[in-house]
């Protein structure tokens, strides 16, 4: 049966319904279906449009001998400036080293070095050798490929390919939600529905994202009644190509500076240390770029062995650039949104039997700025507690609510996209915040309405009317509910 827009029976009534095809989604379907759940995964974009295929850093996990979950915690608490909620970061370190093995059992292939250890890379950030790589920076790509095969042979989950959530099906008197409506008008009945749609790093004009990440799954949360938070802080990654026709905006991988790669100014001076946490990294470009009346700066990774990174020189090389012989112009480009729909230990959000994981989720993991292959590792480790933790839920009450009428998600203008790489991009300050707040985008606005909040700098937040970092903002989050303004609170 199809269900229609005002019908109170689903197209169809499962345990837990996914919305979302990367490592998270995959991840976390896989997790539920194993403990015997009936799964449905929806996936809108192919595979290789998921932003964890792009994925070129890795897992970062306490792998090496001399490393520990607490280094690992450490490292990212100092890259999140004071905004990383501690209970959230020690169990992403802790749990870390498991999802990389869970995923070997699973057949992914994690690089090796020549005595037959795991090979552990270097990133902006890391205190120690701990990121997990998979065919140098094809990461994203192994991962996904692996974890799509075992979902397609797992018969506890039916995929749904091609499909689009247009909204949140939830009950009038508990807002809790049983369900997604889906743009064709399928209406899909679940215990937990748990949104793994990625970030919304293609709202802005320059991004290192593929063109789908465009904050879906925080519309749908927000128009359902949960809370976001903290959608200023938003990574800028420093060294996105840039002026070069089919190739703008692509990733050059930090792990390249791992290995000793350089950034270079135009005068062929090294002007920062390139391993850095990203912001410091993000913000010493822009200053150069500015001071020297230029519009990228050099990454010189011409004494690095092209085996290492094969996507990236092969992908570089297909656009005529040799980084084996020449300079890469390079430029930061928006990247990563810390922010996200609200979510606890376990992705459970403010809405009951809703649950949010990996780039869509704000745990305050990441705090002001996230540390290098974090994301990966979080999509992991949090799938995999949210697909069980949303076995606990009570199954579907006897008499459901009507679903609500699909409609269309709105797209981004390029007004849009170009007045949020200008007005909330790398530096922000209060008066242009306070002309996107009339942008005609709902997340747009909502992000100028947390960045002008904000009167600080912190991380990623660089506020160029208020430079100094606030201390009595330690530790804050800044939350969206609603229409209402943002609210500062602090998360146990
Ligand atoms: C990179 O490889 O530089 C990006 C990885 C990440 O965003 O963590």
């Amino acid at each position: 049966m199809v269900g229609t827009a005002d019908a109170a029976e689903p197209t169809e009534a499962v345990d837990v319904c996914v919305v979302g095809a990367g490592g998270a989604g995959l991840y976390a379907a896989l997790t539920a279906a194993r403990e015997g759940a009936r799964v449905v995964l929806v996936s809108a974009t192919p595979l290789a449009q998921t932003s964890s295929y792009w994925a070129q850093g890795g897992l970062a996990a306490a792998l090496g001998s001399d490393d520990t979950p607490d280094l690992h915690r450490h490292d990212t608490e100092a890259a999140g400036r004071g905004a990383v909620r501690r209970t959230v970061a020690t169990v992403l370190a802790r749990e870390a080293p498991r999802a990389v093995h869970e995923l070997q059992e699973l057949g992914v292939v994690f690089d090796h070095d020549e005595r037959g250890e795991l090979a552990l890379g270097l990133e902006g950030g890391h205190g120690r050798r701990r990121v997990a790589h998979a065919g140098g920076s094809a990461t994203g790509r192994r991962v996904v490929r692996q974890l799509s095969a075992a979902v397609v042979e797992e018969p506890g989950i039916k995929v749904l390919e091609g499909a689009r959530v247009a909204a949140l099906w939830t009950t009038r008197e508990e807002g809790r939600c049983v369900g997604v409506v889906c743009e064709d008008g399928r209406i899909i009945g679940a215990r937990a529905t748990l949104l793994a749609t990625g970030g919304a790093a293609a709202l802005w004009s320059r991004t290192t994202n593929p063109p789908g990440s465009l904050g879906i799954g925080l519309l749908l949360a927000h128009a359902a009644g949960a809370a976001l938070a903290d959608l200023e802080f938003v990574q800028f990654h420093p060294t996105a190509i840039i002026g070069v026709p089919g190739r703008e905006g692509f990733l050059v991988t930090e792990a390249i500076r791992g290995e000793g790669a350089l950034l270079l100014d135009a005068g062929g001076e090294r002007f920062v240390q390139e391993l850095a946490p990203r912001d410091e990294v993000a913000r010493a470009i822009v200053a150069k770029l500015r001071s020297q009346e230029t519009t990228h700066v050099d990454l010189d990774m011409r004494h690095i062995d092209p085996a290492l990174f094969p996507n990236v020189v092969s992908a570089l090389r297909d656009h005529g650039l040799d980084p084996v012989t020449q300079l890469l112009p390079v430029a930061p480009a928006c990247h990563y949104v810390m922010g996200g729909i609200v979510a606890d230990l376990d992705g459970d959000t403010t809405v009951p039997g809703l649950y949010a994981v990996g780039e869509a989720a704000c745990t305050g993991l990441h705090g002001a700025n996230r540390l290098a292959s974090n994301s990966l590792s979080e999509c992991f480790v949090m799938g995999r507690r949210a697909g069980l933790a949303g076995l606990d839920e009570p199954v579907l009450p006897g008499q459901l609510p009507p679903a609500p009428a699909p409609s269309a998600i709105m797209a981004p203008s390029r007004e849009t996209r170009t007045a949020l790489w200008e007005l909330a991009g790398v530096e922000r300050e209060g008066e242009g915040l306070e002309r996107l707040r009339a942008d005609p985008h709902p997340l747009a606005r909502m992000v100028a309405a947390c960045a002008r909040h904000r009167e600080e700098s912190r991380g990623a937040h660089l506020r160029t009317d208020f430079p100094a970092l606030a201390p009595a903002l330690d530790g804050m989050h800044t939350v969206v509910r609603g229409d209402d303004p943002p609210q500062l609170e602090r998360w146990p």
